[in-house]
């Protein structure tokens, strides 16, 4: 690993390092932010959320990005994307209701999900936000016959026909971790292409009454830095939906984010090129819409934890404990994600000891670091920051060892706003029962 500095392009757009040195993000110092809403706190920069969201909305048009709620949601979150002009995938009643209590409205939500709940259709069959003209959300990307089966149910007590698009998993293995590769046929996702389910899930729906079909859809994965996979999956999708005609072709999210040093990947605005150009080089005359959630917000985060211990063990390694850990962000533990870490008030700070930097749960596996660097002079106390963690870290966040979950800042022009407050001890026994 590199002794450099953390390379800035890794921090949110807004990061600055003031004249002593120290890191602040929208205008607000990192560390009094800090010592104002305690460790660990994730700190998201709002200009990088917009600026994301628009350069998403400039390379598909508007009405026609998605933005992939279980990367990062809570009612600002959702308030924050609707302003911007992107509708919300939601994967669960529960992402639906948050959406909605940010106050999105029922017709601006896309509704996924491999095993939804006959509740949880009723729920998107039903939800208004009160102005919209008919109940229900926008569409319901439909993922399996047991589904079909729940919609017709849901038919037959009367309730709304929904618009819905069909998920087709197109056989593509995307370049990226096993367990967030979903375009290949041997997955829990979708109708596959191959066997010809996909094309029977198209023709059920178009005899059915209980289901207005509007599309297809897939999503190969996530995380995934290889344009070419996209364009495979666009070119397999293109020749399977072009003699359909349908109004609409959903070519899901997935678009991967640098998350250390080494690591490169396309902008928002090259990916949509890659997708559009594959789409009209096949004659796709329906219009294309992507729902990405990492590449929104992975990079508009950085996550500040105190350091508790500094354990050098001669020969061996430098375990570097903070406060947090695989409750704040799994992801090392999950997919062995790498990150980078770094000291808020020496940003520039050479980083030239080797160390592991772990979290305060009670197994070896809690790392968040495997094989990091930090500056020599880490000590107890310090505040240190590892960027990229707007995705997937909040929205996986456990209780585990009973460590309430962390509060959740938006910074932009000097102020930061508290967004989710942190869990205290009170919140862990909420829904005990005597
Ligand atoms: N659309 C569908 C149908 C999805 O399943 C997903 C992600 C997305 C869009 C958004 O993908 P993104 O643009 O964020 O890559 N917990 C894992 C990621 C799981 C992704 C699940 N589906 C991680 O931390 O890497």
């Amino acid at each position: 690993m590199s002794a450099r500095p953390v390379p800035m392009r890794l921090l949110p757009d807004t990061s600055r390092i003031e004249s002593d040195g120290s890191l602040s993000i929208g205008g607000c110092s990192v560390e009094e932010l800090a010592q104002v809403h305690g460790t660990p706190l994730f700190v998201y920069d709002e200009e990088h959320l917009r600026s994301r969201c628009r350069e998403a909305v400039s390379a598909f048009g508007v009405d026609r990005v998605i933005y992939a709620s279980k990367a990062f949601l809570c009612s600002a979150m959702a308030r924050l994307v609707d302003e911007e002009g992107l509708l919300i995938d939601v994967a669960s009643g529960g992402e639906m209701f948050v959406a909605m209590h940010g106050g999105v409205a029922a017709d601006r939500c896309v509704f996924h999900g491999n095993n939804k709940s006959l509740d949880e259709l009723r729920m998107a069959l039903t939800a208004s936000a009160g102005t919209q003209e008919r109940p229900g959300v926008r569409h319901i990307v439909v993922d399996s016959f047991d589904e079909l089966d729940r919609l017709d149910h849901l038919n037959a007590e009367g309730l709304p026909t929904p618009r819905v698009m069909v998920r087709v998993t197109p056989g593509i293995h995307a370049h990226t971790h096993d367990y967030i590769a979903t375009g290949q046929d041997d997955s829990k996702f979708g109708f596959n292409l191959a066997n010809g389910d996909a094309l029977k899930a198209v023709e059920r729906v178009r005899r059915s009454s209980s289901a207005e079909l509007i599309g297809v859809h897939c999503h190969i994965g996530s995380n995934v830095f290889a344009v070419e996979s996209f364009a495979r999956a666009a070119e397999a999708m293109a020749s399977f939906s072009a003699p359909l005609d349908l109004p609409e072709l959903t070519l899901g999210g997935g678009l991967g984010v640098a998350y250390t040093e080494s690591e490169e990947a396309p902008t928002l605005s090259a990916w949509g090129s890659v997708l559009l150009d594959a789409c009209r080089a096949h004659g796709v005359r329906s219009a294309i819409s992507v729902e990405p959630g990492r590449s929104i917000v992975a990079g508009a985060a950085v996550t500040v934890y105190r350091v508790g211990t500094v354990k050098h063990i001669e020969g061996i390694r430098t375990y570097v404990s903070v406060d947090g850990g695989m409750s704040d962000n799994p992801r090392p533990v999950l997919y062995g994600s790498g990150y980078e870490a770094f000291s808020i008030t020496d940003v520039a700070a050479r980083r030239d000891l080797d160390v592991r930097v772990v979290g305060k749960h009670c197994e070896s596996g809690d790392v968040l670091i495997f094989d990091g660097n930090l500056p020599g002079g880490v000590r107890v106390g310090d505040l240190v920051a590892m960027p990229v963690t707007g995705a997937y870290g909040h929205s996986m966040a456990s209780n585990y060892n009973k460590i309430p979950r962390p509060a959740v800042v938006f910074v932009a022009n000097g102020s930061a706003r508290l967004v989710v407050r942190r869990e205290t001890y009170e919140d862990l026994v909420r829904l005990d029962i005597a």
